[in-house]
């Protein structure tokens, strides 16, 4: 909702609008400011950044004083998109975990404040194995996703799965199943996660490693061979 009239001389109309974000780690992400009135004078446009790691910094631009412009952000992947006196998009590239937190561009103007809030949140998809099936038996990994990735079975079998969280914030999700019925030949590992839905699948009798008299016979046929071809 918009108010489009003219403010009174005590300007305090503030417009608020917020958003959760979720963008994938290493892309670059672009976020936007609130549109405002045309018939607004847009005078200064900030974004105020507050990371998840509680370090906090802000970008702006004055359009009264001279384009007046300022930075502490240190982080030198998060800047203006382009030229801030025409587009104040705010730009990070590359994302990366340490990203996560609050992004806010407050406009003001001459018909009030205009502020968008976004909650960015980043995604890590997983690295995801399957052992092949020794004893009955195969385990699923689900490596260094963020956030943690959920693993499934078909058919079900007798399942224990864990999560291990490492210090950058990504989780392994690791499951290990026993089939102990022994008409299920081949199960799937389904894994679910926001970047991508995965399956894959293992045959539950492993290698099949030919019986060693069938390999001696091999050997002597081959043999037999070479003395019949002389
Ligand atoms: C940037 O400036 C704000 C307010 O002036 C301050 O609270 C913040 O700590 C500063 N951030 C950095 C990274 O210097
Ligand atoms: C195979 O699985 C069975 C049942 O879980 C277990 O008793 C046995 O020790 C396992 N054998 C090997 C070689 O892992
Ligand atoms: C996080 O740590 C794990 C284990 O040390 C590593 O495999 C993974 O690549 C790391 N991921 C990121 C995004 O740093
Ligand atoms: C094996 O599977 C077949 C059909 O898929 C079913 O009819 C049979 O009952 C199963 N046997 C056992 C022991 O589960």
């Amino acid at each position: 909702m918009l108010f489009y009239g003219k403010c009174e001389i005590l300007c305090l109309m503030i417009f608020i609008d917020n958003t959760w974000l979720a963008v994938q780690m290493g892309i670059k992400a672009v976020l936007c400011c609130p549109h405002i009135p045309p018939t607004s004078v847009l005078i200064l446009t900030a974004w105020k950044i507050h990371l998840r790691d509680k370090l906090s910094c802000s970008i702006s631009l004055n359009r009264e004083t001279y384009q007046t412009r300022k930075n502490n952000c240190t982080d030198g992947r998060i800047s203006w998109a382009s030229r801030p006196d025409q587009n104040p998009e705010l730009q990070i590239h590359p994302v990366s975990i340490s990203h996560e937190g609050d992004y806010t561009c407050e406009m003001g103007t001459t018909d009030g404040n205009f502020e968008r809030t976004y909650h960015l949140q980043v995604l890590v998809p997983p690295e995801v194995t399957l052992s092949p099936g020794k004893n009955r038996t195969v385990e699923c990994k689900a490596i260094a996703g963020r956030p943690a990735a959920q693993i499934f079975w078909a058919p079900e079998g007798d399942c224990v799965t864990e999560k291990e969280y490492q210090d950058n914030g990504t989780v392994t999700t690791r499951s290990r199943c026993h089939y102990p019925d022994g008409n299920v030949s081949t199960v799937t590992c389904l894994v679910s996660h926001p970047t991508g839905n995965r399956n894959l699948s293992t045959d539950l009798s492993g290698i099949v490693m030919p019986p060693a008299s069938l390999f001696l016979l091999r050997i002597s046929l081959a043999i037999l061979g070479l003395y019949f071809s002389k």
